[in-house]
C-alpha cells in the first residue's frame, strides 16, 4: 500500500525550515536551542546529546519557529540511512499545540526525504504517548511492530512506519 503525509498548512506567523546536514558555524547555538526546548519536553533520560548527534551527516532538523523571531515552537529530528529515514524526535511547545505545527514538521520531512530518494519514513513511540500515536495515524503512519518493555518495565514501544513513494 502506498500512502502519504497529509499535507499540513502552515499556520500563521510560523516558518519552517529543513536542515539536512547541520553546517559547523551553526552546531553549537542550534544544539542549544534545541536541548533548551527538548528539557521543557522530555525526560532527561530521554534527551539526546545534540553537540555529538548534529556531528554526523545523516543526521538532520527540521525546525518550526516564530516570524521574526529566532524562537522555535517546534522540532523534528531525523537520521537518514539509505532508502530509509527514521524520525527519532518530534516536539511543539505546549502553548502551540493543536495548531497543525507537528504535522507540519511531518510533511516537510516525507516531501525532503521523497526527492533525496527516500522510500519510508520509520519510527518508535512509545505506546502510552495517546498524541503521538494519534498524530502519527493522521499522516498515514502505520504500527508494523510492538514491543514491550523496550522502554523500561511496562513500557512498551510500537514501530510504525509511512510509505513515502508514490
Ligand atoms: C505529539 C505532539 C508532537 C503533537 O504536536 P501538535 O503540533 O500539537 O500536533 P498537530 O496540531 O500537528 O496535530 C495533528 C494531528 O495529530 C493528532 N493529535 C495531535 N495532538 C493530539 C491530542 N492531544 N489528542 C488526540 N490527537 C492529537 C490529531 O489527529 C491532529 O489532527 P487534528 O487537529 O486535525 O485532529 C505534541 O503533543 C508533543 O510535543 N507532545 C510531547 C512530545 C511527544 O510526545 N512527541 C512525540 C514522541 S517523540
Amino acid at each position: 500500500m502506498t500512502t502519504t503525509a497529509h499535507a499540513g498548512i502552515i499556520p500563521v506567523g510560523i516558518v519552517l525550515q529543513v536542515i539536512t546536514a547541520c553546517p559547523p558555524k551553526d552546531r553549537e547555538v542550534l544544539a542549544a536551542k534545541v536541548a533548551k526546548l527538548e528539557k521543557k519536553i522530555f525526560p532527561s533520560s530521554e534527551a539526546f546529546d545534540y553537540s555529538i548527534e548534529l556531528k554526523k551527516k545523516n543526521i538532520g532538523l527540521v525546525l518550526a519557529a516564530r516570524e521574526g523571531s529566532q524562537e522555535l515552537v517546534g522540532y523534528l529530528v531525523f537520521q537518514r540511512l539509505k532508502s530509509q529515514a527514521w524520525l527519532h524526535k518530534l516536539a511543539t511547545i505546549e502553548q502551540e499545540r493543536g495548531k497543525g505545527i507537528a504535522r507540519c514538521l511531518i510533511h516537510s520531512l516525507c516531501q525532503q526525504m521523497k526527492k533525496g530518494g527516500c522510500r519510508t519514513i520509520v519510527l518508535w513511540v512509545d505506546e502510552a504517548r495517546n498524541p503521538a500515536r494519534a498524530l502519527y495515524a493522521s499522516c498515514g503512519f502505520q504500527q508494523i511492530e510492538r514491543l514491550p518493555d523496550y522502554y523500561g518495565p511496562g513500557r512498551t514501544a510500537l514501530k510504525m512506519e509511512v510509505d513515502i513513494v508514490e
